[in-house]
């Protein structure tokens, strides 16, 4: 009897250790290359995703000082930066640390868009004061050591949902958006779409785009390294395709990045820490 009491909190702990660390949600650095010709010297991407205004330190130094360690050309967040039901606090402060010091730019998800007519407004003027340029339909040409780069984005689909609430809104729809920046990106630079929804990843290698920058998936929230890449992700459901890592698809590289958000989610996330992506175009 004695033997056995002392057994069960053994056998107990045993199964315990491989599954602590999985809900390690310290930040994670995760880098990528991506080859092309159409570059004339590297060029180094930061893409933030899926922030849900979670807090990374003191006035968000953690996330700040790793962007930093990284020393990024561009600065890319593809949407949900800002939560619904969180304040924007944190965000903001995070806006404010990068946004005149990199070149930012921006594009909205799901959550930025039901955050309601007034609030969504707020958030858009955040981006603004901070100096972060927001891509909705819309390319930019930007130069980096000689290289032209488009810089293409598109609102989240939700936000042709929610238009009629706002008159101030865009109103053209995802599909539309999508048109607009491949007839606007094509020039011959190298085109990058900065859209939140990886799901559409057929319809973004149709369109040409070399390089699609994607979050919304979450990492899939579970994942079993080796074995799961993602239990489950908004508008993908059970075992989605595209949880966050690199897909290929004719000329089209996409970067699903497996996000930021930690206490805004109502499950934790188990061997998928929060990132902050960096990508190396070659
Ligand atoms: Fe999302």
């Amino acid at each position: 009897m004695k033997k056995r009491r002392i057994m069960v909190p053994i056998i107990l702990l045993a199964l315990a250790c491989p599954v602590i660390p999985g809900f390690d949600s310290g930040l994670k650095v995760r880098c990528y290359t991506v080859e092309s010709d159409a570059v004339q010297a590297p060029v180094r991407v930061a893409l933030i995703s899926d922030l849900h205004s979670c807090g990374y330190g003191e006035n968000q130094r953690e996330l700040i000082d790793a962007v930093d360690s990284q020393n990024p050309d561009l600065v890319l967040m593809s949407g949900d930066i800002f939560d619904d039901e969180l304040p924007d606090d944190n965000t903001e402060q995070f806006l404010r640390g990068v946004g005149k010091r990199y070149p930012c730019y921006y594009v909205t998800g799901n959550h930025e868009h039901w955050s309601g007519s007034g609030a969504f407004l707020e958030k858009m003027d955040i981006l603004k004061e901070c100096g972060v340029h927001r891509l909705s339909g819309v390319c930019e040409t930007v130069s980096v050591r000689g290289t032209a780069i488009n810089l293409c984005g598109v609102d989240d689909p939700e936000a042709s949902f929610t238009a009629s609430a706002d008159p101030a809104r865009d109103t053209v729809s995802f599909l539309q958006q999508i048109d607009q920046v491949r007839k606007a990106s094509e020039n011959g630079n190298y085109t990058i779409l900065l859209s939140h929804r990886p799901e559409f990843f057929e319809l973004y290698a149709a369109q040409g785009f070399d390089l699609s920058l994607c979050g919304h998936a979450h990492g899939g929230q579970f994942r079993i390294p080796g074995i799961l890449n993602g239990l489950y992700a908004p508008n993908q459901g059970f075992f989605p395709k595209y949880a966050g890592g690199e897909y290929h698809k004719k000329r089209t590289v996409m970067i699903v990045s497996r996000g930021l958000a930690r206490e805004s989610t109502r499950v934790p996330r188990f061997y998928n820490r929060p990132e902050l992506v960096i990508i190396d175009i070659v």
